[in-house]
Protein backbone atom coordinates (compact mmCIF):
# COMPACT_ATOMS: atom_id res chain seq x y z
CA UNK A 1 0.00 0.00 0.00
CA UNK A 2 1.55 3.51 -1.09
CA UNK A 3 1.04 6.62 0.40
CA UNK A 4 -0.56 9.24 -1.08
CA UNK A 5 -0.75 12.96 -0.63
CA UNK A 6 -2.05 15.80 -2.05
CA UNK A 7 -3.08 19.48 -1.58
CA UNK A 8 -5.42 22.13 -3.14
CA UNK A 9 -5.18 26.05 -2.13
CA UNK A 10 -8.51 27.50 -1.17
CA UNK A 11 -7.76 30.61 -3.60
CA UNK A 12 -11.27 30.85 -4.44
CA UNK A 13 -13.63 27.93 -6.02
CA UNK A 14 -11.49 24.91 -7.74
CA UNK A 15 -11.84 25.68 -11.39
CA UNK A 16 -12.87 22.45 -13.93
CA UNK A 17 -8.92 22.36 -14.45
CA UNK A 18 -8.05 21.94 -10.72
CA UNK A 19 -11.00 19.60 -11.15
CA UNK A 20 -9.77 17.19 -14.18
CA UNK A 21 -6.18 17.85 -13.14
CA UNK A 22 -6.18 16.60 -9.99
CA UNK A 23 -9.21 15.97 -7.47
CA UNK A 24 -10.96 13.52 -10.33
CA UNK A 25 -7.74 11.45 -10.09
CA UNK A 26 -7.51 11.62 -6.01
CA UNK A 27 -10.77 9.73 -6.04
CA UNK A 28 -9.04 6.49 -7.81
CA UNK A 29 -6.42 5.98 -5.44
CA UNK A 30 -8.37 5.73 -2.10
CA UNK A 31 -9.25 2.38 -2.60
CA UNK A 32 -5.55 0.69 -2.51
CA UNK A 33 -3.89 3.39 -0.72
CA UNK A 34 -3.06 5.48 2.46
CA UNK A 35 -4.32 8.61 0.80
CA UNK A 36 -4.13 12.47 2.43
CA UNK A 37 -5.57 15.74 0.87
CA UNK A 38 -5.31 18.60 2.40
CA UNK A 39 -6.93 22.38 2.27
CA UNK A 40 -3.59 24.18 1.90
CA UNK A 41 -5.14 27.20 3.38
CA UNK A 42 -1.34 28.28 4.22
CA UNK A 43 -0.12 28.27 1.08
CA UNK A 44 -3.16 30.66 -0.12
CA UNK A 45 -1.84 33.25 2.66
CA UNK A 46 1.60 34.05 0.42
CA UNK A 47 -0.68 36.74 -1.71
CA UNK A 48 -2.99 39.12 0.42
CA UNK A 49 -6.42 37.09 0.99
CA UNK A 50 -9.66 38.23 2.67
CA UNK A 51 -9.90 36.59 5.99
CA UNK A 52 -13.70 36.24 5.80
CA UNK A 53 -13.48 34.72 2.26
CA UNK A 54 -10.30 32.09 3.04
CA UNK A 55 -12.06 31.02 6.19
CA UNK A 56 -15.27 30.35 4.17
CA UNK A 57 -13.11 28.75 1.19
CA UNK A 58 -11.82 26.82 3.29
CA UNK A 59 -14.56 24.92 4.19
CA UNK A 60 -15.95 24.86 1.13
CA UNK A 61 -12.88 23.35 -0.46
CA UNK A 62 -13.11 20.44 2.09
CA UNK A 63 -16.81 19.82 1.16
CA UNK A 64 -15.84 19.86 -2.20
CA UNK A 65 -13.51 17.48 -1.76
CA UNK A 66 -15.75 14.91 -0.23
CA UNK A 67 -18.26 15.51 -3.16
CA UNK A 68 -15.92 14.96 -6.00
CA UNK A 69 -15.60 11.32 -4.52
CA UNK A 70 -12.89 11.49 -1.24
CA UNK A 71 -14.38 9.35 1.94
CA UNK A 72 -13.65 10.25 5.00
CA UNK A 73 -13.47 6.66 5.70
CA UNK A 74 -10.55 5.63 3.39
CA UNK A 75 -8.88 8.74 3.60
CA UNK A 76 -7.80 11.40 5.84
CA UNK A 77 -9.01 14.72 4.97
CA UNK A 78 -7.81 17.68 6.59
CA UNK A 79 -6.90 21.74 6.90
CA UNK A 80 -3.24 21.96 6.64
CA UNK A 81 -3.42 25.04 9.18
CA UNK A 82 -4.73 22.63 11.71
CA UNK A 83 -1.41 20.74 12.43
CA UNK A 84 1.13 22.47 13.03
CA UNK A 85 3.50 19.98 12.07
CA UNK A 86 3.16 21.50 8.34
CA UNK A 87 4.95 25.38 9.37
CA UNK A 88 7.49 23.33 11.65
CA UNK A 89 8.77 21.15 8.98
CA UNK A 90 8.38 24.00 6.65
CA UNK A 91 11.12 26.26 8.44
CA UNK A 92 13.35 22.91 8.62
CA UNK A 93 12.84 22.62 4.78
CA UNK A 94 13.91 26.36 4.26
CA UNK A 95 17.03 25.96 6.38
CA UNK A 96 18.34 23.37 3.81
CA UNK A 97 16.97 25.55 1.01
CA UNK A 98 19.15 27.37 -1.41
CA UNK A 99 17.41 30.80 -2.26
CA UNK A 100 19.25 30.54 -5.91
CA UNK A 101 16.83 27.34 -6.24
CA UNK A 102 13.57 29.27 -4.83
CA UNK A 103 14.19 32.30 -7.14
CA UNK A 104 14.19 29.52 -10.17
CA UNK A 105 11.09 28.08 -9.85
CA UNK A 106 8.98 29.74 -12.29
CA UNK A 107 5.53 29.91 -10.51
CA UNK A 108 7.44 32.31 -8.06
CA UNK A 109 8.75 34.63 -11.13
CA UNK A 110 5.36 34.68 -12.70
CA UNK A 111 3.64 35.12 -9.41
CA UNK A 112 6.36 37.89 -8.21
CA UNK A 113 6.47 39.65 -11.76
CA UNK A 114 4.81 42.80 -10.87
CA UNK A 115 4.01 42.64 -8.01
CA UNK A 116 4.81 45.65 -5.28
CA UNK A 117 6.07 44.05 -1.75
CA UNK A 118 6.17 40.63 -3.15
CA UNK A 119 6.57 38.18 0.57
CA UNK A 120 8.89 36.38 1.49
CA UNK A 121 6.57 33.52 1.46
CA UNK A 122 5.69 33.31 -2.07
CA UNK A 123 9.43 32.71 -1.90
CA UNK A 124 9.42 29.92 0.84
CA UNK A 125 6.48 28.52 -0.63
CA UNK A 126 8.17 25.08 -2.07
CA UNK A 127 9.25 24.49 1.11
CA UNK A 128 6.34 24.58 3.20
CA UNK A 129 5.08 22.19 0.04
CA UNK A 130 7.91 19.94 0.46
CA UNK A 131 7.07 19.61 3.88
CA UNK A 132 3.62 18.72 3.34
CA UNK A 133 4.51 16.11 0.66
CA UNK A 134 7.40 14.56 3.50
CA UNK A 135 5.84 14.31 6.68
CA UNK A 136 3.81 12.04 5.22
CA UNK A 137 6.27 9.16 3.94
CA UNK A 138 4.32 9.93 0.16
CA UNK A 139 5.25 8.01 -1.72
CA UNK A 140 2.99 9.31 -4.70
CA UNK A 141 1.78 12.66 -5.19
CA UNK A 142 -1.07 13.67 -7.92
CA UNK A 143 -0.83 16.48 -9.40
CA UNK A 144 -1.83 18.75 -12.54
CA UNK A 145 1.51 19.63 -14.83
CA UNK A 146 2.41 23.27 -13.34
CA UNK A 147 3.53 21.48 -10.35
CA UNK A 148 6.16 19.46 -11.44
CA UNK A 149 8.97 21.99 -10.63
CA UNK A 150 8.05 21.88 -7.07
CA UNK A 151 8.29 18.04 -7.19
CA UNK A 152 11.78 18.15 -7.91
CA UNK A 153 12.45 20.35 -5.67
CA UNK A 154 11.15 18.00 -3.33
CA UNK A 155 12.63 15.09 -4.06
CA UNK A 156 15.67 17.18 -4.51
CA UNK A 157 15.54 18.41 -0.80
CA UNK A 158 14.19 15.04 0.84
CA UNK A 159 17.97 13.65 -0.37
CA UNK A 160 19.70 16.61 0.19
CA UNK A 161 18.41 16.32 4.20
CA UNK A 162 18.91 12.51 3.96
CA UNK A 163 22.00 12.48 2.72
CA UNK A 164 23.15 15.40 5.15
CA UNK A 165 21.60 14.27 8.52
CA UNK A 166 20.06 11.03 7.98
CA UNK A 167 18.18 8.74 6.21
CA UNK A 168 14.46 9.44 6.86
CA UNK A 169 12.23 10.55 3.92
CA UNK A 170 10.58 8.70 1.33
CA UNK A 171 11.58 10.46 -2.30
CA UNK A 172 8.14 11.26 -3.21
CA UNK A 173 7.03 10.26 -6.76
CA UNK A 174 4.71 12.69 -8.92
CA UNK A 175 1.83 11.32 -10.85
CA UNK A 176 0.71 13.81 -13.62
CA UNK A 177 -1.95 12.66 -15.99
CA UNK A 178 -1.85 11.76 -18.98
CA UNK A 179 -4.76 14.21 -20.49
CA UNK A 180 -6.00 16.83 -18.91
CA UNK A 181 -2.62 17.89 -16.66
CA UNK A 182 -3.06 21.56 -18.00
CA UNK A 183 -6.72 22.87 -19.07
CA UNK A 184 -6.47 25.62 -20.37
CA UNK A 185 -8.00 29.31 -20.19
CA UNK A 186 -11.38 29.49 -21.94
CA UNK A 187 -10.87 33.25 -23.50
CA UNK A 188 -6.64 32.45 -24.15
CA UNK A 189 -6.25 28.99 -24.83
CA UNK A 190 -2.54 29.66 -24.81
CA UNK A 191 -2.53 30.07 -21.19
CA UNK A 192 -3.46 27.57 -18.05
CA UNK A 193 -7.29 28.06 -16.68
CA UNK A 194 -6.80 29.31 -13.42
CA UNK A 195 -9.04 30.39 -10.27
CA UNK A 196 -6.97 33.33 -9.41
CA UNK A 197 -7.69 34.90 -12.63
CA UNK A 198 -9.42 38.01 -12.74
CA UNK A 199 -11.15 37.39 -15.96
CA UNK A 200 -14.30 34.79 -14.96
CA UNK A 201 -15.19 34.27 -18.24
CA UNK A 202 -11.86 31.93 -18.96
CA UNK A 203 -12.84 29.74 -16.07
CA UNK A 204 -15.59 26.93 -15.40
CA UNK A 205 -15.53 27.16 -11.16
CA UNK A 206 -16.82 23.85 -9.99
CA UNK A 207 -19.88 25.84 -8.63
CA UNK A 208 -20.50 27.60 -11.97
CA UNK A 209 -24.33 27.03 -12.28
CA UNK A 210 -25.98 25.55 -15.96
CA UNK A 211 -26.59 28.76 -17.53
CA UNK A 212 -23.28 30.21 -16.75
CA UNK A 213 -21.36 27.00 -17.95
CA UNK A 214 -23.36 26.99 -20.98
CA UNK A 215 -22.67 30.76 -21.44
CA UNK A 216 -19.00 30.50 -20.92
CA UNK A 217 -18.63 27.33 -23.38
CA UNK A 218 -20.28 28.42 -25.86
CA UNK A 219 -18.00 32.29 -25.79
CA UNK A 220 -14.61 29.89 -25.50
CA UNK A 221 -12.24 31.17 -28.14
CA UNK A 222 -11.93 28.39 -31.25
CA UNK A 223 -10.85 29.60 -34.98
CA UNK A 224 -12.13 29.92 -38.06
CA UNK A 225 -11.45 26.83 -39.13
CA UNK A 226 -14.95 25.35 -37.93
CA UNK A 227 -13.60 21.12 -38.02
CA UNK A 228 -13.47 19.53 -35.12
CA UNK A 229 -9.75 17.90 -34.78
CA UNK A 230 -7.10 17.84 -32.04
CA UNK A 231 -4.25 20.37 -33.08
CA UNK A 232 -3.01 21.69 -30.22
CA UNK A 233 -0.77 24.07 -31.73
CA UNK A 234 -2.87 24.92 -34.73
CA UNK A 235 -6.02 24.56 -32.94
CA UNK A 236 -5.40 25.18 -29.27
CA UNK A 237 -9.20 26.55 -27.86
CA UNK A 238 -10.40 23.14 -30.39
CA UNK A 239 -8.02 20.99 -28.42
CA UNK A 240 -8.20 22.17 -24.98
CA UNK A 241 -12.55 22.13 -25.56
CA UNK A 242 -11.50 17.97 -26.72
CA UNK A 243 -9.80 17.23 -24.06
CA UNK A 244 -12.86 18.50 -21.68
CA UNK A 245 -15.29 16.99 -23.56
CA UNK A 246 -13.28 13.30 -23.66
CA UNK A 247 -12.50 13.45 -19.64
CA UNK A 248 -16.14 14.89 -18.51
CA UNK A 249 -17.97 12.71 -20.94
CA UNK A 250 -15.18 9.30 -20.76
CA UNK A 251 -15.50 9.51 -24.45
CA UNK A 252 -11.95 9.17 -26.09
CA UNK A 253 -10.78 12.12 -28.36
CA UNK A 254 -10.97 10.37 -31.47
CA UNK A 255 -14.48 9.23 -30.72
CA UNK A 256 -15.66 12.75 -30.20
CA UNK A 257 -13.98 13.89 -33.51
CA UNK A 258 -15.55 11.21 -35.04
CA UNK A 259 -19.25 12.52 -33.23
CA UNK A 260 -18.75 15.91 -34.93
CA UNK A 261 -17.33 15.50 -38.29
CA UNK A 262 -19.20 17.34 -40.32
CA UNK A 263 -20.72 19.69 -37.55
CA UNK A 264 -20.11 23.10 -36.71
CA UNK A 265 -18.61 24.63 -33.75
CA UNK A 266 -21.82 25.58 -32.46
CA UNK A 267 -23.01 21.80 -32.22
CA UNK A 268 -19.82 20.72 -30.54
CA UNK A 269 -19.72 23.31 -27.69
CA UNK A 270 -23.56 22.37 -26.96
CA UNK A 271 -21.88 18.98 -26.57
CA UNK A 272 -18.98 20.17 -24.41
CA UNK A 273 -21.17 21.77 -22.14
CA UNK A 274 -23.62 19.34 -21.24
CA UNK A 275 -20.99 17.05 -20.79
CA UNK A 276 -19.39 19.71 -18.62
CA UNK A 277 -22.52 20.34 -16.66
CA UNK A 278 -23.15 16.11 -16.28
CA UNK A 279 -20.07 15.95 -14.73
CA UNK A 280 -20.62 18.71 -12.23
CA UNK A 281 -24.19 19.07 -11.19
CA UNK A 282 -23.95 15.78 -9.01
CA UNK A 283 -21.04 17.20 -7.35
CA UNK A 284 -22.50 20.50 -7.03
CA UNK A 285 -25.41 18.68 -5.70
CA UNK A 286 -23.50 16.88 -2.78
CA UNK A 287 -21.93 19.49 -2.47
CA UNK A 288 -25.08 21.97 -1.36
CA UNK A 289 -25.48 19.10 1.45
CA UNK A 290 -22.50 18.76 2.83
CA UNK A 291 -21.40 22.30 3.52
CA UNK A 292 -24.22 23.09 6.09
CA UNK A 293 -23.50 19.78 7.60
CA UNK A 294 -22.20 18.66 11.17
CA UNK A 295 -20.86 15.72 9.29
CA UNK A 296 -18.01 18.10 7.20
CA UNK A 297 -16.68 19.55 10.57
CA UNK A 298 -16.88 16.10 12.00
CA UNK A 299 -14.45 14.81 9.37
CA UNK A 300 -11.92 17.83 9.18
CA UNK A 301 -11.92 17.07 13.30
CA UNK A 302 -10.90 13.83 12.79
CA UNK A 303 -8.90 14.15 9.63
CA UNK A 304 -6.64 16.89 11.51
CA UNK A 305 -6.04 14.73 13.95
CA UNK A 306 -4.98 11.81 12.19
CA UNK A 307 -2.88 13.64 10.17
CA UNK A 308 -1.24 15.28 13.25
CA UNK A 309 -0.62 12.07 14.92
CA UNK A 310 1.28 10.99 11.25
CA UNK A 311 3.00 14.32 11.01
CA UNK A 312 4.61 14.51 14.38
CA UNK A 313 6.01 11.20 14.69
CA UNK A 314 8.29 12.61 10.95
CA UNK A 315 8.31 15.93 12.70
CA UNK A 316 10.04 14.21 15.80
CA UNK A 317 12.59 12.33 13.52
CA UNK A 318 13.62 15.24 11.70
CA UNK A 319 13.98 17.25 14.67
CA UNK A 320 15.97 14.46 16.35
CA UNK A 321 18.53 14.12 13.01
CA UNK A 322 19.55 18.07 13.89
CA UNK A 323 19.56 18.32 17.17
CA UNK A 324 16.80 20.05 17.89
CA UNK A 325 15.38 17.81 20.42
CA UNK A 326 16.38 17.75 24.28
CA UNK A 327 18.56 15.67 25.68
CA UNK A 328 17.56 15.21 29.24
CA UNK A 329 19.73 14.85 32.22
CA UNK A 330 20.38 11.66 33.38
CA UNK A 331 18.97 11.41 36.79
P1 LIG B 1 -3.42 24.65 -6.79
O1 LIG B 1 -4.36 24.95 -5.70
O2 LIG B 1 -2.97 25.76 -7.68
O3 LIG B 1 -4.03 23.52 -7.73
C1 LIG B 1 -4.52 22.31 -7.19
C2 LIG B 1 -4.28 21.18 -8.18
O4 LIG B 1 -4.90 21.47 -9.44
C3 LIG B 1 -3.95 21.37 -10.49
N1 LIG B 1 -4.29 22.37 -11.51
C4 LIG B 1 -4.59 22.08 -12.78
N2 LIG B 1 -4.65 20.92 -13.45
C5 LIG B 1 -4.99 20.97 -14.77
N3 LIG B 1 -5.29 22.11 -15.41
C6 LIG B 1 -5.24 23.30 -14.78
N4 LIG B 1 -5.55 24.43 -15.43
C7 LIG B 1 -4.88 23.32 -13.40
N5 LIG B 1 -4.75 24.31 -12.49
C8 LIG B 1 -4.38 23.71 -11.35
C9 LIG B 1 -2.60 21.65 -9.83
O5 LIG B 1 -1.54 21.13 -10.58
C10 LIG B 1 -2.78 20.97 -8.49
O6 LIG B 1 -2.51 19.58 -8.59
N6 LIG B 1 1.16 24.16 -4.79
C11 LIG B 1 -0.13 23.51 -4.97
C12 LIG B 1 -0.81 23.12 -3.68
C13 LIG B 1 0.00 22.26 -2.76
C14 LIG B 1 0.31 20.89 -2.95
C15 LIG B 1 1.05 20.51 -1.80
C16 LIG B 1 0.01 19.99 -3.95
C17 LIG B 1 0.56 22.66 -1.58
N7 LIG B 1 1.17 21.59 -0.98
C18 LIG B 1 1.53 19.21 -1.66
C19 LIG B 1 0.51 18.68 -3.81
C20 LIG B 1 1.24 18.31 -2.67
C21 LIG B 1 -1.06 24.45 -5.72
O7 LIG B 1 -0.85 25.62 -5.76
O8 LIG B 1 -2.18 23.86 -6.21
Amino acid sequence: MATIFSGVKPTGIPTLGNYLGALKHFVTYQEEHDCYFCVVNQHAITVPQDKLELRDNSRKLAALYLASGIDSDKSTLFIQSEVPAHTKMGWIMQCISYIGELERMTQFKDKSQNRVGVSSGLLTYPPLMAADILLYGTDIVPVGDDQKQHLELTRDLAERFNKQYNDIFTIPEVHIPKVGARIMDLGDPTKKMSKSDENSSGFISMLDDEKIIRKKIMRATTDSDATVKYDKENKPGVANLLTIYSLCSGKSIEQVEAEYEGKGYGDFKEGVAEAVIGQLKPIQDRYYQLLDSDELDDILDKGAEKAAFVANKMLAKAERAMGLERKRKKK
